[in-house]
């Protein structure tokens, strides 16, 4: 079996990112490659010559703040026939390491939507006739890998493996949440989805619930306090504009008109969120400061990005919070991702639990 090339998911438009972020930590693993991808395609393809699979196993899928999903690939199939395309691709397949679930895939774009329904059926039926053979294992089977098949067309598709502990199961890496018809903005799902991604299933009893308190800046509308709040928080909501009347009605939420770059807590809170609009320098130097006066124990904060060389803002910011904790010696641990429902942006976690 042959893995000739990673494919890296993303969102249409963050391809240079996702490609320039994944080459320089597979540079740093020990691997050369380059990387191909056309603007706005929504999937970036790096190609090597060194082991992709234990590429996948060297670099942390979680590192990675703009590949949504992965997976090393077999020599791309360019020539399918219009019929029986099973036959063509279960001999290459049956080479892949042994899987237990196969994830339909395409691009993320107007177009690759379109082919959602042709990737789904192919790939059932290829799960079926494969479980058949003995080829895949029954779905609830134990594996270290992950099988993807990833439409382009009707005829040129990629299939790969991605590892099981180090990757994610979310088919195309997204998070569908249903929008909740009573939050006060679309806002409410970005932070719903970092919860999601940051804080595991099994904690958010432990770290969200039993009447914990946050700060939420630059909260108006009221879409991320609305999450606060239906996790029982009891919130101070920081912004000069109006929040929704209904939240404030739950009679646990303070609405602080104050300026978030200024506002202080009265004591430290459990959370603070923040998704203020402004310049990822300025907020995160913000986010330091709550971190270095202790004023939370958790954190999530959205920065919005520039136009040009985000990766590299991401990078700076995400450092400039390292730097300033491990100078005052303070534990932490700091991640970001670009999460589904963000856009031109990307939310960050800081777990300053000691
Ligand atoms: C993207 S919106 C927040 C949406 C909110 N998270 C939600 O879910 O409804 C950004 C907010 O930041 C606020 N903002 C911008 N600069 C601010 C500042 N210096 N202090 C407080 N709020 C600020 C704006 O008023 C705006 O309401």
């Amino acid at each position: 079996m042959s893995f000739t090339s990673i494919l890296l998911q993303c969102r249409a438009g963050f391809e240079s990112e996702c490609a320039a972020e994944f080459s320089e930590q597979a540079l740093g693993a020990g691997h050369t490659g380059y990387v191909r991808f056309e603007r706005n395609a929504g999937y970036v393809r790096f190609m090597l010559q060194t082991d992709a699979l234990a590429l996948l196993q060297q670099v942390s899928f979680r590192s990675l703040v703009f590949t949504r999903q992965w997976c090393a690939c077999l020599e791309p199939f360019d020539q399918l026939p219009a019929t029986d395309r099973l036959s063509v691709l279960l001999g290459p397949v049956a080479t892949l390491p042994a899987c237990a679930e196969l994830l339909a895939e395409v691009p993320d774009t107007t177009e690759g939507r379109e082919l959602l329904p042709f990737a789904g059926k192919l790939s059932s039926a290829m799960a079926q006739t494969l479980r058949q053979q003995a080829i895949m294992l029954p779905r609830k089977a134990r594996t270290d890998w992950r099988m993807h098949l990833f439409a382009l067309s009707g005829r040129h598709l990629l299939m790969g493996v991605s590892p099981v502990n180090n990757g994610t199961k979310l088919a195309m890496g997204i998070r569908r949440l249903k929008f909740p018809a009573q939050a006060p903005s679309r806002s409410t799902l970005k932070l719903e989805e970092a919860w999601h991604w940051f804080v595991p299933r099994h904690q958010w009893g432990e770290r969200l619930g039993g009447g914990k308190t946050a700060v939420d800046l630059g909260a108006a509308p009221g879409g991320w306090t609305w999450q606060l709040v239906q996790q029982g928080m009891f919130v101070t909501a920081v912004d000069n504009g109006p929040m929704s009347e209904d939240l404030m009605d739950s009679g646990q939420v303070v609405h602080s008109r104050e300026d978030a770059f200024y506002y202080q807590p009265p004591k430290p809170v459990d959370w603070m969120v923040c998704d203020v609009a402004d310049k990822p320098a300025r907020v995160t130097a913000r986010m330091l400061e709550w971190a270095l006066r202790g004023w939370c124990r958790e954190m999530i904060f959205n920065l919005k990005l520039p136009m040009k060389k985000r990766h590299l803002e991401v990078q700076q910011c995400l450092d400039m919070i390292r730097t300033g904790l491990e100078q005052a010696d303070i534990s932490y641990s700091l991640s970001a991702r670009h999460l589904y429902h963000d856009r031109e942006e990307v939310t960050c976690y800081l777990d300053l639990r000691r």
